[in-house]
């Protein structure tokens, strides 16, 4: 019997490459285990977006290391896999597999070779144009499902890994798309998610050429699907008809993650961007005049290079106008091979960290302010789990806001009950800067959204 183990790190492009690799590995005779130990195959599939992030899977390695001794095979997938390439067997040579997600499709070849008794086995190239499609996708949830819709990346941000390591872009068809959200649908899955690292870059390779918010309402008006979402979208390639889809569909979730990267206009032309900070509010416009209430989350990248603090500051000021339900902040990290690695006036540490401390306070703020106004009303959550330490249900609205709560009818799982994969109605009582919490509603007043 052929064992593996795969561990996850990264983004949920990441995540569902690895349901897919598992899914492949299953079909070709392997079985998945939980601790590394049983494993004879170990697989890290990795992430670089930052040099944390591509630091612990060498680590990681280390750690296990004695146990190439034992007759275990090492594979590196992803991201670093990619971007490092055979060097990674320089550094830990009791690695066998090499492999970048452009690659994917080759898995079973891959594995040939390995099994084959190959002490060195890569798929390295990033010449590809296609997708990695296969039927045999593993899922890990059985009620919210990954769909990937376009992979690689052909924007050319000055701080980003991500198109030497995910290759050019690369569209399904929407027929694919389209069957695949069918066949979720008829298996129980009443919530997607579409993936791609620029979602809304997304064109049909097929005649119909449909664009991201075709695709978008087709997806939505697919039978017994009740949620759909998607991650993540691009500022430069956002249009109002994405905002028209969501106002007109309840099942498309009413949350958009549009990563501004900065406030300032001068930083994002060295970024790369291709939008200035007017442009990015046009698309924030659209949206809070939208008739539903829109969720916007992003991503802010502090002390780029020569970020002044009156780059800064507008930074600062760009969160405090347009109020994010939330947003992730990261320190500027120098990557290998990217444009901004040539820029010369890097910030000190010091004043990134005091950059990050002081955005992430004034957002703590905003989110306190905006959750709080959620208490009072009714919101519908779809049930994720069971929180045994606080004896509540966990829940998430269409906003994409935890929403944790009690039910005096079920307040614990008992045997074979559980509330997971149902949507409810919850009355919201408490807010918190990263949560709401509220009890189950017997009526449904008004919802805010
Ligand atoms: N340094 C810091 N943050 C980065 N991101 C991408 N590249 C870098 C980098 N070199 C952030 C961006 C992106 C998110 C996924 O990661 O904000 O939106
Ligand atoms: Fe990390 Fe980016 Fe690769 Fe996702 S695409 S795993 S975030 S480097």
């Amino acid at each position: 019997m052929k064992t593996f183990y795969i561990e996850t790190f990264g983004c949920q492009m990441n995540a569902h490459d690895s349901e897919k690799v598992a899914g492949t590995l299953l079909q070709q005779g392997y079985t998945q285990v939980e601790n590394p130990e049983e494993a004879e195959l170990i697989l890290y599939n990795t992430c670089s977006i930052r040099d944390k992030a591509e630091q612990k899977v060498f680590s990681r390695l280390q750690q296990f290391k004695r146990e190439s001794g034992k007759g275990k095979v090492f594979g590196v997938l992803g991201c670093v896999a990619q971007q490092e390439g055979e060097k990674i067997f320089e550094r830990a040579p009791h690695v066998s597999l090499v492999a970048g997600s452009a690659s994917y499709t080759k898995l079973p070849q891959l594995l040939v070779q390995l099994e084959a008794g190959n002490r060195r086995v890569t798929g390295l190239s990033l010449d590809t144009g296609e997708t990695f499609d296969t039927p045999f996708t593993r899922r890990d949830n059985p009620h919210r499902a990954y769909i990937t819709i376009i992979e690689g990346c052909d924007k050319a941000c000055a701080y980003c890994v991500v198109p030497m390591t995910r290759g050019p872009e690369r569209s399904r068809t929407s027929e694919s798309v389209l069957r695949e959200a069918r066949s979720l649908a008829e298996l129980g899955y009443s919530e997607v998610q579409l993936l791609g690292q620029n979602v809304n870059s997304y064109r049909d390779p097929s005649d119909t050429q449909w664009d991201f918010a075709r695709l978008l309402r087709a997806v939505g008006e697919i039978d017994g699907l009740r949620r759909v979402r998607f991650t993540t979208s691009h500022p430069r390639d956002f249009v109002k008809e994405m905002v028209a889809a969501i106002d007109q569909d309840e099942r498309l979730c009413n949350h958009v993650h549009l990563p501004v990267q900065s406030g300032s206009s001068d930083v994002l032309s060295r970024m790369q961007r291709l939008y200035s900070r007017d442009q990015y509010m046009r698309c924030i416009e659209w949206m809070k005049r939208a008739k539903r209430d829109i969720a916007i989350t992003t991503d802010i990248i502090v002390g780029f290079p020569g970020e002044t603090e009156a780059d800064f500051l507008e930074t600062v000021s760009l969160i405090e106008q347009i109020e994010y339900d939330s947003m992730f902040i990261f320190k500027y990290s120098k990557r290998p091979n990217t444009p901004a690695l040539r820029y010369d006036d890097h910030i000190p540490e010091e004043e990134k960290t005091r950059r990050f401390l002081f955005l992430q306070e004034r957002q703590r703020a905003i989110q306190i302010r905006r959750n709080s106004r959620y208490v009072g009303t009714t919101e519908e959550v779809h049930v994720e789990g069971y929180n045994l330490a606080t004896h509540q249900w966990i829940g998430r609205t269409s906003q994409n806001k935890t929403l944790n709560f009690i039910d005096p009818d079920l307040p614990e799982p008992r045997g074979a009950r559980t509330l997971v994969g149902q949507y409810m109605d919850v009355l919201v009582t408490r807010a918190g800067p990263n949560s709401l919490a509220g009890e189950r509603a017997t009526n449904r007043p008004a919802s805010i959204s």
